[in-house]
């Protein structure tokens, strides 16, 4: 399985359209080859293959271990690279693409006859989106292929959104990473069901509900999101996912309360981490207290995300307290993606 040197290849995030760039070229090449490489996204670095391959696709399953029931979306770099990744663009996605992209919204749409099967997962529909990222547009541009790419994580562990994180996650089981620095958004793009009646959110992310409504009138969020007994449309929202290795437990209740949770374990000889906002770090002692962003800021939050929960891997602590954020704008994706990391673990004061 490690059969790879694994390149660093760094790029300026905001390199021009037109600019010669060798370590973008060398990564066009290895996709041309149906090999894999990562890049970065503006949400979270992606590990992106050649959408019409099968041999590809099965490359970035294995790297990732993923569970090949769970689709992949498709990056394309403009909306002729669509054709045949779809096979009919609504009225309404056709809105929100112009809203929307390029950006952190990902449409499921109906399948095109190019796309492989492998990517959809034998879905009969297809999730594509187009990033807005300079070197994600550069790369699939140059290599002239829509490009079928999940996180560039290993399954299961917090999303990349840093280089290092795809490093420590794929090294060895990849050709090269494409360095584009720290990801914006920080949280994954918002999957949107664009083939039934009513716009539905499969996974809350980067673009938030309130934004979608404003375009596209009644969204609703898939019942699977809100409820545990129903089963959730969107296939990887079933997974574990994003997790650090101790484990996480979502506290909704005072500062205090969390302290006194805290205490306990500290009392039983467990090493103990406090997941929390710069606001509130100061009022915890811990063995590792990690802020995550500020409370009166909750893109800020979801941009350090991830990094916050790999920090925790670094300290070697036994259990982790989190905080819980309200979950309006972009607080749904944050808390939704805590939930799963906390494997729906909350502690009600
Ligand atoms: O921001 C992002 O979306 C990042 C960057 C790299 O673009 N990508 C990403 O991919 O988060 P991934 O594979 O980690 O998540 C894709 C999500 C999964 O929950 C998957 O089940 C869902 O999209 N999905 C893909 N195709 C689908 C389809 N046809 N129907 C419903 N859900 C689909
Ligand atoms: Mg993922």
């Amino acid at each position: 399985m490690l059969e790879y040197k694994t390149e660093v290849w760094p790029v300026d995030k905001k390199i021009a359209e037109d600019e010669n760039c060798p370590q973008i070229t060398q990564a066009s090449l290895w996709i041309k080859k149906n090999e894999v490489i990562a890049f970065p996204t503006e949400t979270v670095y992606g590990l992106g293959g050649n959408a019409k391959s099968d041999a590809a696709i099965e490359k970035i399953f294995l790297a990732k271990g993923r569970p090949s029931d769970n689709p992949l979306i498709v990056h394309v770099a403009s909306r002729e690279q669509l054709i045949g990744m779809v096979s009919s663009i609504p009225e309404r996605a056709k809105k929100l693409m112009d809203a929307f992209w390029p950006g952190p919204l990902t449409l499921v749409l109906p399948k095109g006859e190019d796309v492989s099967e492998r990517v959809t997962a034998g879905l009969s529909t297809v999730a594509v989106r187009m990033p807005d990222h300079p070197v994600a547009l550069k790369l699939i541009k140059e290599c002239g292929l829509p490009l079928a790419a999940p996180s560039a994580n290993v399954s299961g562990r917090p999303s990349p959104t840093t280089a290092q994180h795809v490093h420590e996650d794929l090294k060895g089981r990849i050709p090269g990473i494409l360095d584009g620095g720290v990801t914006g958004v920080g949280v994954e793009s918002t999957v949107v069901d664009c083939t039934a009646e009513t716009l539905v959110i499969l996974r809350p992310g980067g673009v938030t509900k309130e934004q979608l409504e404003v375009v596209a009138g009644e969204t609703m969020m898939d019942p699977g999101l809100l409820n545990e007994q129903a089963a959730p449309k969107s296939p990887g929202m079933k997974y574990t996912h994003y997790a650090p290795d101790a484990p996480l437990f979502l506290v909704d209740g005072s500062p205090s309360f969390l302290q006194e949770l805290v205490d306990k374990q500290k009392g039983a000889g467990l090493k103990t981490g406090v997941l929390t906002t710069e606001e509130n770090a100061p009022f915890y002692k811990a063995d590792a207290v990690i802020p995550c962003g500020s409370r009166g800021k909750l893109e800020s939050v979801a941009h350090h995300l991830y990094d916050a929960l790999r920090a925790f891997n670094e300290s070697g602590v036994d259990i982790i307290y989190g905080e819980v954020f309200p979950k309006s704008g972009v607080g749904a994706a944050i808390m939704n993606r805590l939930e799963k990391s906390a494997g729906g673990q909350i502690i009600k004061e």
